[in-house]
């Protein structure tokens, strides 16, 4: 239990006796786990698959006779589950039925500034917004959520996020589990306090990291379970949450494959027992059930936030009871898992044209906070480089940029864990650690039309820690940042 003392203005003493949140065997799991449903489509002439999002205000009972007011897409609360294959071209028809102005954000998607759903793609209360891309990027758990300036924070909070699976013809060839919501089942982790039936979205006064709720919930369900009928299950880990770092892991401390990271799968399965993930991070694992057996995903208590105090005053000593796997008494054999999985599309580094560096803190990144109207950073079309991010005041950060994935080639200066040797598109970087990452720039170029870098804690990203970059043709110069979306 951690007590703090602090002189705040005028001598007031305040005194946080933060005990460390801790849910695990305090509630039983009374409700089947909701799988998001998959969003319909349409398929036009020249082959487009069309989705439809709507944006919409509701309300969603998480607890009995408790109605909560929320937001959701296409329903209460979250979102479908969009998905499409590599070398598909797809539109979403955004509608927004708030009364007030967001976007939507392609998470750990690859696609052209104007599509991005960042900042300058506003979508006014009423307005409709239809980006179109073409998927080109290998099989992954990516996802969606908006990105208003300022309010990315509250808008996810709300309900307002989703699935976005992609699929490819190597990982269609392997055998992984992969019926969707039966033995492939995806996994939102956020953390939840309710004020009544309200959700209270206050930040603890003394603690900068944001948002931290007092009990986590799955896909909006509660107390959730999820029976499992296959030797193996597949669970897409996504961190929904807006300032939370999870260290999943399970009851008995069983090992289980990590298959995947933010932007598809690894080389190889790689046996574990905890992964951490900092939010916006994704991890596809791989767990074996024994016939008539329970077992809890749980999130663990940790230590590397930059120091035992900050860990503590950051959330990192909480425990979670996550989610239940209740084995049926007959299992369906799984074949094992495949010894190779992907190939690896992230550059290593070695072609690197330019090399930048990032200093995370929480007043802004490189000491500016974010400003919609400047271009930080102007990066050349179809070239690679590498980014040093360190973290410069302690505080728990993140690191996500838009557009890319990349690759981990150190963290202070060491081989990353094997949760960090994938594909990534957002990485955690605590107090006392600096990473260095590769990334190549494929998309096409847009000086007007900027991507965003920043840290996925959302109250930090809404409170400055966020830059842009364009990609421009070689020699070419930014342009002005100008909105280019949404019909208003
Ligand atoms: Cu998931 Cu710029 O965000
Ligand atoms: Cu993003
Ligand atoms: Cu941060």
């Amino acid at each position: 239990v951690g007590v703090l003392v602090a002189a705040v203005g005028g001598g007031f003493a305040w005194l946080w006796t933060g005990a460390d949140v801790n849910t695990v065997g305090k509630e039983p799991f009374t409700n089947r786990l909701a799988v998001p449903p998959l969003a319909e489509s349409t398929v036009e002439k020249d082959g487009t698959r069309v989705f439809d999002l709507r944006m919409q205000a509701g309300e969603k009972e998480f607890k009995s006779g408790r109605k909560t007011p929320t937001w959701g897409f296409n329903g209460d609360y979250l979102g479908p589950t969009l998905r499409a294959e590599r070398g598909e071209k797809v539109k979403v028809r955004i509608a927004n039925g708030l009364d007030e102005a967001s976007t939507v954000h392609w998470h750990g998607m690859h696609l052209p500034a104007a599509m991005d759903g960042g900042p300058h793609q506003m979508v006014g209360p009423g307005g409709k917004w239809a980006p179109r891309w073409k998927i080109d990027q290998p099989a992954s758990t990516l996802w969606y959520h908006p990105h208003p300036h300022g309010q990315t924070e509250q808008h996810v909070q709300r309900g307002l996020a989703g699935m976005f699976l992609l699929d490819d013809e190597k990982s269609a060839a392997l055998d992984l589990p992969d019926a969707y919501g039966v033995n492939d089942v995806p996994v939102i982790v956020q953390d939840v306090t309710f004020d009544g039936a309200k959700f209270d979205h206050g930040h603890d006064f003394l603690r900068n990291t944001g948002f931290l709720g007092d009990r986590t919930m799955v896909n909006g369900t509660l107390n959730p379970y999820q029976e499992v009928g296959d030797e193996l299950v597949r669970l897409r880990l996504l961190n929904a949450s807006t300032a939370r770092v999870y260290d999943f892991g399970f009851s008995d401390d069983r090992d289980f494959a990590l298959i995947g990271t933010d932007g598809g799968l690894l080389e190889k399965p790689a046996a574990m027992d905890r992964v951490q993930l900092s939010p916006g991070e994704r991890a596809e694992i791989v767990v074996r059930m024994k016939p008539g057996e329970k077992t809890v995903l749980r999130s663990f208590p940790q230590d590397n936030y930059g120091g035992a105090w900050q860990t503590r005053f950051s959330g990192g000593a909480d425990s979670f009871d996550v989610l239940e796997l209740r084995a049926k008494q007959s299992l369906r054999d799984s074949p094992e898992l495949p010894v190779q999985l992907g190939e690896l599309e992230v550059p290593d580094g070695s072609e690197s044209a330019k090399e930048r560096f990032f200093g995370l803190k929480m007043s802004g990144i490189n000491e500016r906070p974010m400003d919609m109207d400047r271009i930080d950073e102007v990066v050349t079309r179809g070239t690679t480089e590498t980014w040093t991010v360190r973290n410069d005041d302690g505080m728990p950060h993140n690191f996500h940029v838009h557009d890319v994935q990349f690759r981990v080639l150190e963290v202070n200066g060491e081989q990353p864990p094997p949760e960090l040797r994938g594909a990534k598109d957002t990485v955690f970087v605590p107090g006392a650690t600096t990473v260095k990452l590769a990334m190549r720039f494929d998309g096409p170029a847009d000086p007007d039309t900027p991507y965003m870098y920043h840290c996925h804690l959302l109250s930090h990203e809404d409170g400055g820690m966020m830059g842009q970059f364009v990609v421009v043709e070689k020699g070419q110069k930014a342009g002005k940042p100008t909105g280019s979306g949404g019909a208003h």
